[in-house]
């Protein structure tokens, strides 16, 4: 009988591993997201990547694309349907009010960064495992929230090598003055009907504030003409608009007003932005965006409670940084070169390695190697200034080379006077 082929395993479709390669690129973001938040005085929260799917059947929003179309459900064993989170705010809400955040001092600002799933149709910059680095912030209304995250979002792009972004800004309003602004845009494309594509003729009837995110070619010129939010915003939203504007104008961070903003979630109310990358050829992808979102925290069943975040797709971000060459340290600086030589040499090569690393000298070894042809060429290679060599002599006596690289001068010294010795020489 012929063999069965054995099945090659393959990452699933949309997903893929993150490569040491890549790695610096991803370090350098988050730790730099990371740094930043804190001194923005936000503290991070991580919650689970699965949660009850109904939080965000009732969160993001029944009709979204996220939950209708790319949603992964579990269901456990135990019979509780749950979904791996497409994205983070809703279970950073369900975390503020289960853990009594509420009634702590308000405001709470929280950063987080991790993994979301959205079974999308994958092409450039868009996977079904994305990574995400969000800020929520709880219990204040005030604009200079809003463009405090905004001002975060700056800083961070600036900090990590990106100077060409694009903020596009717009307001949605409020429970109040939205109906009003939903009727104008009806009654406007309700004329124009006949003359739009067939999924704008599906937004008229179930969500027309989409109409305003149409990419066809043919219902750009009826887009353009169609009422804007901010003219039937109240007054309070105006106000509200005019101030995050004035604080932006204030830091000179530079932004576009764009009146067919709607943003693909339910929840937002009054700003939203979303950030985009203003190189050449730039296509428009999103690298981030976010909003107020005053009524979610209520309408997932906890006391009425302002709240404003972000979200930064961190995969499109690192692959910027690499198109941009941004300058990232690749691994650890390594000081010494550990070379270690017969079965002594290792047994108090791997101590005196942890010796070095409690004093803060990082040591390159190749532990696994036993010639010294092969070690000295690897110390070469990792361009350190000197080789530290530990044979079985060294071993017995209690002794280390020290060897300096570029003279070839080399020294036996007490394996304990190595970290004095070896400082001694840095400082010359
Ligand atoms: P979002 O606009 O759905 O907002 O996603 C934020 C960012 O995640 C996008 O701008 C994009 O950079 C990235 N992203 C989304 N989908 C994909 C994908 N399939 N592949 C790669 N990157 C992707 C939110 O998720 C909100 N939670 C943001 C927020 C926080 N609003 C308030 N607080």
């Amino acid at each position: 009988m012929p063999k069965k082929k054995q099945k090659e395993f393959q990452s699933p479709k949309g997903m893929r591993d993150l490569l040491p390669q890549d790695w610096g690129f991803w370090y350098k973001l988050i730790k730099t997201g990371e740094d930043l938040a804190q001194d923005y005085g936000f503290q991070k929260i991580e919650t689970p990547i699965l949660e009850d799917a109904d939080l965000f059947v009732r969160g993001t929003g029944a009709t979204t694309d996220i939950v209708s179309k790319q949603m992964y459900f579990v269901k456990t064993a135990g019979g509780a349907n749950l979904a791996l989170r497409p994205e983070g705010t809703p279970g950073v809400v369900r975390a503020y009010m289960e853990n009594g955040m509420a009634s702590l001092p308000q405001p709470i600002k929280l950063f987080y960064y991790g993994p979301m799933f959205r079974y999308e149709q994958p092409q450039a910059g868009r996977w079904r495992q994305l990574y995400q680095f969000g800020l929520e912030v709880f219990g204040d209304s005030g604009a200079v929230l809003d463009a405090q995250i905004i001002q975060f979002c700056f800083h961070l792009f600036r900090s990590v090598g990106l100077k060409k972004i694009n903020i596009h800004i717009n307001s949605l309003g409020c429970p109040q003055c939205r109906p009003s602004y939903r009727k104008a845009l009806l009654d406007y494309y309700r004329h124009r009907k006949d003359k739009v594509c067939p999924d704008c003729k599906r937004r008229i009837k179930e969500n027309p504030l989409r109409l305003l995110d149409c990419k066809e070619e043919k219902c750009q010129p009826i887009k353009a003409q169609a009422p804007a939010m901010v003219d039937h915003l109240c007054d309070e939203c105006r106000k509200h608009f005019k101030e995050v504007l004035e604080f932006l104008d204030e830091l000179e961070i530079p932004y576009f007003l764009n009146s067919s903003l709607v943003r693909g979630l339910d929840y937002y109310t009054k700003t939203i932005f979303e950030i985009f990358w203003d190189g050449e050829d730039a296509p428009q992808i999103a690298l981030g965006g976010g909003g107020r979102y005053d009524n979610l925290v209520k309408e997932l069943g906890g006391r009425p409670t302002p709240a404003v975040g972000v979200g930064l797709g961190l995969d499109r971000i690192v692959d910027l940084m690499k198109k941009e060459q941004v300058k990232i340290s690749v691994g650890p600086n390594f000081k010494v070169f550990l070379v270690q030589l017969g079965a002594m040499g290792k047994k108090k090569g791997l101590k005196l390695f942890e010796k070095l690393h409690q004093a803060g000298i990082l040591a390159a070894e190749s532990m696994s190697r036993d010639s010294i042809k092969a070690q000295m060429k690897l110390a070469d290679k990792y361009g350190v200034k000197f080789a530290l060599i530990l044979g079985q002599q060294e071993a017995l006596d209690n002794t280390v080379i020290i060897r300096d690289m570029q003279s070839g001068v080399q020294e036996t010294v007490p394996q304990d006077k190595v970290v004095d010795e070896l400082k001694k020489r840095f400082k010359k």
